[in-house]
């Protein structure tokens, strides 16, 4: 209908950062609030989706009336998460700041402080999205987030060919994160690029709708 042009749609959003354990009491991360993706899947549902939504640990409120929250910490989780649920979804929005690294071994027991330097080796995490964009079905529709310090656009297009998204939302890392409001391009899959400016919800809302039409066009 009008109002809820996502009735009937499964929408499953990833939020939020990665946490990935050193030790039993320190932790690598992003900075990420968690605001863009809990906003999406705030309006998928207004819009009149069903939403699941797979968090990193945030100091925000889960977003109301959710069909589905799962809480995860680690990327290795929100790997898992997204494999075992990625069959039954409409429209995949991966949002979350993901970890790229993590550390090889994560100590047992807090690590001391004694050497003057403390080298601790990082491996690679898992690419979430890269992994659901090369084994999407038909009619998914797979969404990636690009946060970038520099040439925004091109390095969003270049993400979205090499993780084979249908669309990519690119803004700049210095005012996105944390922040109530966002300036992004939504790039698509014929380059084609729009530029919006305002608060994460309405961001979420033109995203979302811009989703149905690819949705109604595939
Ligand atoms: O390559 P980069 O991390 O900049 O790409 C960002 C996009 O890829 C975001 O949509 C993010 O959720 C996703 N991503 C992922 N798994 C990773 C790293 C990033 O899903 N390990």
């Amino acid at each position: 209908s009008e109002e809820k042009p996502l009735e009937g749609k499964k929408v499953l959003v990833t939020a939020g950062p990665t946490v990935e354990s050193i030790d039993p009491v320190r932790y690598i991360s992003n900075h990420s609030s968690g605001k863009m993706g809990y906003s999406i899947a705030t309006v998928a549902k207004r819009l009149g989706a069903d939403v699941t939504l797979i968090t990193g640990p945030t100091c925000i409120e889960y977003p109301f009336f959710m069909d589905e929250i799962v809480s995860i910490k680690s990327a290795e989780e929100m790997y898992k998460a997204v494999l075992s649920k990625k069959d039954n979804y409409d429209i995949l929005i991966m949002c979350a700041a993901v970890a790229d690294y993590k550390p090889k071994v994560s100590a047992q027991q807090k690590i001391k402080k004694s050497a003057e330097t403390l080298t601790i080796e990082l491996e690679k995490n898992p690419d979430i999205l890269e992994t659901i964009g090369h084994s999407k079905k038909e009619n998914q529709i797979v969404v990636g987030f690009a946060a970038e310090t520099e040439n925004i656009i091109e390095n969003g297009y270049e993400k979205l060919v090499r993780k084979n998204a249908d669309v990519i939302v690119a803004n700049d890392a210095r005012t996105a994160m944390g922040n109530d409001r966002n300036h992004v391009y939504i790039i698509f899959k014929n380059n084609s690029i729009v530029e919006l400016e305002g608060t994460k919800e309405e961001i979420a809302k033109e995203l979302l709708i811009k989703l149905c039409k690819v949705l109604q066009e595939s």
